[in-house]
């Protein structure tokens, strides 16, 4: 089955051809997060504009790089949220007025879900299905607007365990990077100033620690950065470099505690996978794997292009909805607030 993938919840314009779920003919990702870098975060009536420009030469790219035409198509699978309103009705209603013209089915996928499939999109030098995923499986879902785990035991039936009571993850990282001074998105920038430094040269506290819960805070860890810096306004570039080390360090330590808390309440899970923007985190990825038993496998997407934002993960949450669902796919299946998809 080949379903074409179209994604704009925020600021990427993004379409993607992929076969079976698994296997990516293209993937095309415009972003405008360049236009928002030094304005301390996405204009959402900007992002909207931007997808307007860029949607259909994207989705046009998408089916040349696939060399395929419209009528290769078996369904059209579109981001219908959570994101920015605008960018999103740029997307949904673009895919539906070339589901109305090409005949196709549409189905509406939930951002997240795309997200907690995306890995099981292959990389493009992979050669066979020798190792995929299975359930049921722990997902740490991290990105700029969500921190949650839920247990998985199909595709369709996914339960959220625990998620934050404050700041996202990725938002934690983006507003630490700010408060060092360092462009958005803050991540990316935040990690690499880190590398190679020493984490244990500041002390940041463990959050919730004393709480029997499987949820994160992390708005005391940004508010300990603050004050540390308050407190050390003079610091030379290999304090700073440290002091970025060790609050990257605090974040991926509360993570991989309650991953840990999870794990051993849900002794029968034997996956944990890590996604969304924060996935792409080396040090996130190495300390789950130092950290948790040895007979747990960690997994996160196999590139970073599929950790961000993108439509070959919508595609293939698609297909897979369709696979265990059928044509109750089609129905309209999930509110923001719900825990089953
Ligand atoms: O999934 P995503 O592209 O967009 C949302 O749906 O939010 O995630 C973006 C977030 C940003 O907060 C960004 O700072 C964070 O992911 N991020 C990272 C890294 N790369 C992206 N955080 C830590 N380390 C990274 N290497
Ligand atoms: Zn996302």
């Amino acid at each position: 089955m080949i379903i074409l993938g179209v994604e704009t919840s925020c600021d990427e314009t993004s379409a993607a051809v992929v076969e079976n779920g698994t296997h990516v003919l293209s993937c095309i990702i415009a972003s405008s997060r360049k236009d928002f870098e030094g304005k301390g975060g996405v204009i959402p009536e900007e992002a909207a504009r931007k997808q307007v420009e860029c949607i259909l030469p994207v989705i046009t790219q998408a089916l040349e790089k696939a060399s395929l035409r419209p009528k290769d198509i078996d369904v059209i699978a579109v981001t219908r949220g959570p994101g920015l309103l605008g960018s999103l009705l740029v997307g949904t209603a673009t895919a539906k007025a070339l589901a109305h013209i090409w005949k196709k089915p549409l189905l509406g996928i939930d951002h997240l879900l795309g997200h907690l499939d995306s890995v099981w999109l292959k990389s493009d030098t992979a050669s066979d299905d020798a190792n995929p995923p299975v359930f049921p499986c722990l997902t740490l879902s991290v990105s700029g607007g969500h921190s949650d785990i839920r247990l998985r035991r199909s595709h369709a039936d996914n339960t959220l365990i625990g998620t934050t009571r404050d700041d996202a993850a990725g938002e934690a990282f983006d507003k630490g990077a700010s408060l060092l001074s360092l462009p958005y998105p803050g991540g990316p920038a935040l990690s690499k100033l880190a590398e190679g430094s020493d984490e244990h040269a500041f002390p940041f506290p463990s959050p919730l620690q004393k709480e029997q819960t499987f949820d994160f805070s992390f708005s005391g860890l940004k508010t300990a950065l603050k004050y540390t810096l308050r407190d050390h306004p003079n610091l030379s570039e290999s304090d700073r470099k440290n002091c970025a080390a060790s609050f990257q360090y605090a974040i991926c330590r509360h993570l991989t505690d309650r991953i840990q808390r999870v794990l051993d309440a849900h002794q029968d899970v034997r996956e944990v996978h890590l996604v969304g923007g924060v996935s792409a985190n080396t040090r996130l990825r190495s300390l789950l794997q130092e950290s948790l038993f040895k007979d747990v496998l960690v997994r996160w997407p196999s590139t970073i292009r599929y950790c961000t934002d993108n439509a070959a993960m919508i595609a293939a949450a698609g297909y897979f909805l369709l696979q265990e669902k059928g044509d109750q796919a089609f129905q309209p299946f999930i509110t923001e607030a719900s825990i089953r998809f």
